[in-house]
């Protein structure tokens, strides 16, 4: 493990590394109290680091599941060919199983597949080696989709605005700037002055542990609220504007992510706010018709009845434990991606932007 305080002080952390070999998480469940790197040394690890949060948020677990399937294989280069790829799809549907809803892990791991796959005559060291350069295809692609989802958004940003986001969609979720953050990084570095609030973000407090140190450490001014304050916010007319990411965006435009983003999409609806998600085309899932489709991952009721060791509710207590919620798409002012801001007909934006985005090569 390496210890790592103080290093991303002023920056914009880099949540995922792959160094001479090696792959490095920032364990985010520590954050912010203390930046620590955790090498990710067996498959198990990388699928447990992504299935316990040490590594979120949709496009940052699709990059860290690509670098595990490579992990995965490195120790089975004695395999013939058939049985290594037998081997590739074995431990690629181990890692996705990590969690459901965010469509990111699916798609990068179907794309090492078939990229795998496509080398036909290749040996179990050069199918290595190529997954490799597609995991790290992976990442670099993920930095320019959150560029240009900066690009697109960052007009949107008004001088003297305030903006309420919900979780963490920025660069600790991804590879680089985020998404719902790449507009107010832009638009920051630009020298347009507004405020951010941020939803603290129940139950694991991605808002208040993650989007508020990331923004902080940039310079942008930050406000924390409890996530209940929000209407009063709106109702008091401080917020201009709502942006959230995705974990999957349905191909009618109806957006999962973490759960209470609905809740701010219905008060955004009530107050006349415009509401936005922001969402590479990674997140995009065109096999997934509508919202209703989307798996929602349960997790554990532990999550909601303790907090840092101490138990907060009492025992035996019922608990619904969803990570997510979707937001239809009439709720959706527009949809910030890679490729500009779509808006409604979803169906027909996002199947003239993204004509061969399968998920499911
Ligand atoms: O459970 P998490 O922390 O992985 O949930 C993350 C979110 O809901 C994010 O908003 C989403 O993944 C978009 S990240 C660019």
């Amino acid at each position: 493990m390496v210890e790592t305080p103080g290093k991303y002080a002023g920056k914009i952390p880099q949540t995922i590394r792959w160094q001479d070999g090696e792959l490095y998480l920032i364990d985010q469940t520590r954050l912010p109290g203390e930046v620590v790197e955790e090498q990710q040394r067996s498959v198990e690890q990388v699928r447990d680091s992504i299935k316990r949060l040490k590594v979120r948020g949709a496009p940052a677990i699709g990059i860290a599941g690509a670098y595990g399937l490579v992990i995965a294989l490195r120790d089975k280069l004695h395999l013939d060919r058939g049985a290594f790829i037998e081997e590739m799809r074995k431990q690629a549907g181990y890692l996705e199983s990590a969690r459901p809803t965010g469509v990111n892990l699916r798609w990068a791991l179907r794309r090492m597949l078939k990229h795998g796959d496509g080398l036909t005559d290749a040996s179990p060291e050069q199918v290595l080696q190529a997954l490799l350069a597609e995991a790290i295809r992976i990442h670099d692609e993920d930095r320019r989709l959150c560029r240009n989802i900066g690009k697109a958004g960052k007009a949107l940003i008004k001088e003297g605005m305030g903006i309420l986001t919900h979780c963490n969609a920025g660069s600790l979720a991804t590879s680089e700037l985020g998404t719902a953050t790449a507009p107010m990084y832009l638009a920051h570095r630009d020298g347009v002055s507004f405020r951010v609030f941020v939803d603290e973000t129940r139950p694991l407090l991605q808002g208040a542990r993650l989007t508020s140190w990331e923004l902080l450490q940039a310079g942008i001014d930050v406000t924390l609220i409890c996530d209940n304050m929000a209407a009063t916010l709106m109702a008091q007319g401080k917020i201009g504007l709502v942006m959230t990411g995705a974990d999957r965006v349905a191909a009618n435009g109806d957006a999962a992510n973490k759960i209470g983003t609905l809740g701010i999409a219905v008060l955004a609806h009530h107050f006349g706010i415009p509401f936005y998600v922001a969402a590479p085309s990674s997140s995009i899932d065109h096999d997934t018709a509508t919202g209703k489709d989307i798996p929602i991952e349960e997790r554990d009721p532990e999550e909601i009845t303790h907090w840092g060791g101490q138990q907060t509710a009492p025992d035996n207590i019922k608990v619904s434990s969803p990570a997510f919620d979707v937001t239809p798409n009439e709720l959706v002012t527009g949809i910030i991606t890679d490729k500009g801001i779509l808006h409604a007909p979803y169906i027909e934006a996002i199947q003239a932007r993204y004509p061969q985005n399968r998920a499911t090569p």
